[in-house]
């Protein structure tokens, strides 16, 4: 595994990797967009008043849409200062600061307590925590009697290499990906039952090489500028490798619903 910990992703998000994932994704950096949200918070069961937590919420591009759509009350939690002071100023000049807030902090050691929220949330983001079994038990913690636990994830879907896991991970500053399976069996080691596990690989390459031609094309003079060349090489190679094993069925992502019990 790379010895990649928070401090490495947090400067990451701080400086270069948020804006360019922004430019790639939209505020809601998730493959997939609002149609992703809409279609986890339909399984997750939000409603008008449910109580959501967003864990690893960054710009939050998710949880102004939970409570648009939906009428829900949203909190965020995310460890990079740049994109929670961010994630404030845009739910004020949008108007949501009654139903949405966020909190700065580690998802590790949440910063609530115990048995506060209806949904715990989470979109393409888990795969930058170190300790799942951990982040999950936090999960289960924060959550209320029955309360639900929502997600999707970038996952490993097939055997690789060290040196080629070695080589995505480090690139996307990932400590290490689950697999499903792996998900599902925290998901019941820490007593949630398991309503949906379902893999979502079908379109996965074709998101990536849409991030690359995006990259190579209409974004490289803005990355260059901001950033310059070396950091576009380095985007543009590593989702060269994120292209090259999605193609080959290597890597994808999944959504996982389960109940507390
Ligand atoms: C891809 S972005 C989140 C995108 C967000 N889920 C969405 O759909 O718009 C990943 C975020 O994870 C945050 N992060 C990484 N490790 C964390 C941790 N252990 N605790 C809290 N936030 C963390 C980073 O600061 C970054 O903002």
């Amino acid at each position: 595994m790379p010895d990649i910990n928070i401090g490495d992703v947090t400067a990451a998000y701080e400086g270069a990797v948020g804006v360019i994932w922004e430019m790639l994704m939209g505020e809601q950096i998730h493959v997939g967009g609002e149609e992703e949200t809409d279609i986890l918070a339909r399984v997750a069961g939000v409603n008008a008043g449910t109580q959501v937590l967003d864990v690893l919420c960054g710009l939050g591009g998710a949880a102004h849409h939970l409570a648009r759509t939906c009428g829900a009350t949203v909190m965020g939690l995310d460890a990079t200062g740049r994109m929670v002071d961010e994630a404030v100023l845009r739910t004020a000049n949008v108007g949501l600061g009654d139903r949405v807030a966020f909190r700065l902090g580690n998802a590790l050691d949440m910063p609530f307590k115990s048995g506060t929220f209806d949904v715990v949330w989470g979109q393409d983001s888990w795969c930058y925590v170190t300790d799942k079994d951990r982040l999950i038990r936090e999960c289960r913690r924060v959550a209320v009697p029955g309360g639900t636990i929502a997600f999707t994830d970038w996952i490993q879907t097939g055997p690789m290499s060290d040196e080629e896991l070695h080589g995505l991970n480090t690139f996307m500053l990932f400590p290490y990906m689950e697999t499903l399976p792996g998900y599902e069996n925290l998901l019941r080691r820490h007593g949630f039952a398991v309503r949906e596990c379902e893999e979502l690989s079908e379109d996965f390459a074709s998101h990536m090489r849409r991030y690359r031609d995006s990259i190579a094309g209409d974004l490289k003079g803005r990355i260059v500028e901001l950033f310059g060349t070396d950091a576009f090489r380095d985007m543009e190679r590593g989702i060269g490798l994120w292209v090259e094993a999605a193609d080959e069925g290597k890597v994808g992502r999944g959504r996982l619903v389960g109940r507390k019990q």
